[in-house]
This record gives C-alpha cells, structure tokens and sequence, in this order.
C-alpha cells in the first residue's frame, strides 16, 4: 500500500484525505490511501525519515509545521528555501524535497477571479507558515502598490517585512511598499483583505478588526484562506457589508491538484464534481 499524510495539529478540519482519496479512486490508484494523522512538534523528524524508508510516499504539512519541516528535509527548490515555508513532502534520488504548492494555489484562485495582482493595496492579517507564500504573490515586477501586515505576535511580522524589503529592492518596488499596522488597529481601505491566520478554524473564534470603514463597498474582496468552516465570522461580516468575499476553497484545490501531480504524474481535474465534493 502507498501511504500518504497530511499532518498537522489541529487537523481534524482537514479535506486533505476526502480529496485525495478521490482522486486515487478516479485515476485508479488504488493500492494508494491518504490520511490525516495530528502531530507535535517532536514527531516530525520521524516522518522524515519515514519518507525516506519509503513507509510513507508523501506529505502534506499543514497549520503550524510548514516553517519547523523545512529545518528537517534534505532539499527544497529556489524559491523554497527563499519563503522557508514547506507544505509537501516527496522523495527523489533518495533525497526528502520540501516543495510549497501554496503560493500558486493560491495566485490561481485570484487569477481565477480575474484578479490582477497589479497597484492593488493589500491588507495581510497574520505572519504565520503560510504567511510568506501569500506575501510573495505581491512582491514582484508590476506587484502591489502597498502591502499592510498585521499579526498578533508583532515581531513576527516585522521578521517578514526586514526579510521581504530585501526583494521589495531587488524588484524596484518603493521601499515603503510593506508597512506593519498593530494588531487590531486599521490601515487605509485597501482592495484586497486576507486573513491567513487560523482564528475562524473554530467556528466562534473572530478576528478583532474593526472593518466598518468598508460598509457597502461593493470592490473590496475579503479573502480567507480557511475552507472548513465555508464562512468564517471574517467572511460572514464581510458578506453582510456587502463587500466581495472567497473562502480557501479554489486555492485549497489547486495547491493539491500540484502535490498530487508531484506524487503521481497526474493533472487531477478541477471540476463541478470535485469542487461539490467539498461542500
Ligand atoms: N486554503 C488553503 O489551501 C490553505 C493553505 C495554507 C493555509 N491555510 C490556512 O491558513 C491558516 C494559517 O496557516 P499557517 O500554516 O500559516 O498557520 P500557523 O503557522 O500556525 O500560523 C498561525 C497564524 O495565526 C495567528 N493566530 C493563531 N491564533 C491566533 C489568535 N487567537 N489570535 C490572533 N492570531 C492568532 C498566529 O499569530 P501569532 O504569530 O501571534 O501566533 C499566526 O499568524 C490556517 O487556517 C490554514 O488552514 C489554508
């Protein structure tokens, strides 16, 4: 039997196995099963090296391993080692890689939505494992005009920014291009808002952002990475006021449409079916 994870901690909200276990079935993998398994910390090193036993095919890391793996594999592409944030696993030549599927899951659920990453002003709520891939989408030639960063534990997100203005220069962006706001307080109305914090995985859990400024302003589009629940309190708000919202859902797909083509081979389809098969 192929065995593959996803771990992480919580992770009883993961879809992670129902989507991949589908898959598997669909494309006919069928002496391969996925399934979550909640760790600590302590345990990661182990599933390393079950990796590298051939115990366990592949990995999916999740909330809040995907910076602490990275320290552990043997290998990661450019832009991994650049972000250091790590969500799946697979042997190559003997070697354990740590690939991020995250970042252009992410950039192709925008794109989707006819999203141009263009002079658009973002607001980033967190600093967490996940946090970079979302950041980096905006650095770039033609990037954002204005990235405001929030996260409760400030100096993890002036970390990111003292990292990040290292690209903001090797793009040319105007230096001031990341600015951090202090938890809870409000930056100018940007266009883009997105909670990449894990408050709202439990279903009362709410952000303390005071978002009113944005009262029937039909433009903004308030993004949360979460999928399970389908509407956070950031959503439900935002939804009442009338502004623009997506949950995690299309970019949820799309970063295990690349880890499963990583495992296997296969472009699994993104369709109806697939995307109900999540509701
Ligand atoms: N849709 C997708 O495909 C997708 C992909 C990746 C991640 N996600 C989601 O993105 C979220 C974050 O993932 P991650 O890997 O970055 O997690 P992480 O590394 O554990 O980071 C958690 C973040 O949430 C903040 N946080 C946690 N509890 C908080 C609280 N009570 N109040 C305020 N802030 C709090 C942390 O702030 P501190 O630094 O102050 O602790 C940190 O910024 C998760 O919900 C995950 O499910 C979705």
């Amino acid at each position: 039997m192929n065995k593959y994870l996803v771990i992480g901690n919580p992770i009883a909200h993961s879809l992670s196995p129902l989507l991949h276990n589908y898959w598997f079935k669909k494309y006919k993998f069928l002496d391969s099963i996925y399934e979550k398994k909640k760790v600590e910390k302590k345990d990661l090193k182990k599933i390393v090296e079950q990796i590298k036993n051939d115990e366990i095919k592949g990995v999916n890391v999740t909330v809040p391993f995907k910076r602490e793996i990275f320290d552990l594999i043997d290998t990661a592409p450019h832009e991994v080692q650049f972000t250091k944030s790590v969500n799946t696993l697979v042997k190559e030549n003997d070697k354990v890689v740590g690939y991020n599927t995250d970042q252009e899951g992410f950039e192709i659920s925008l794109e989707e939505n006819e999203w141009d990453f263009k002079n658009k002003k973002v607001f980033i709520i967190g600093a967490g494992g996940v946090t970079p891939s979302i950041l980096s989408s905006f650095i770039r030639a033609d990037g954002a005009e204005k990235i405001y960063l929030s996260n409760r534990t400030r100096s993890k997100a002036e970390e990111l920014k003292k990292f990040w203005d290292k690209a903001i220069d090797f793009y040319q962006m105007n230096k001031d291009t990341i600015e951090i706001i202090d938890w809870g307080e409000k930056s100018e109305l940007c266009d883009l808002i997105i909670n990449t914090t894990s408050v709202g995985l439990t279903r009362d859990e709410k952000l303390d952002f005071d978002f009113s400024d944005y009262n029937n302003n039909k433009e903004a589009l308030f993004y949360d990475l979460i999928y399970n629940p389908k509407e956070t309190n950031f959503l439900k708000e935002a939804r009442i006021r009338e502004n623009k919202t997506m949950n995690g859902k299309m970019m949820f797909l799309w970063q295990a449409h690349l880890a499963f083509k990583k495992w296997t081979g296969v472009s699994p389809k993104i369709d109806q079916e697939v995307i109900k098969l999540l509701d």
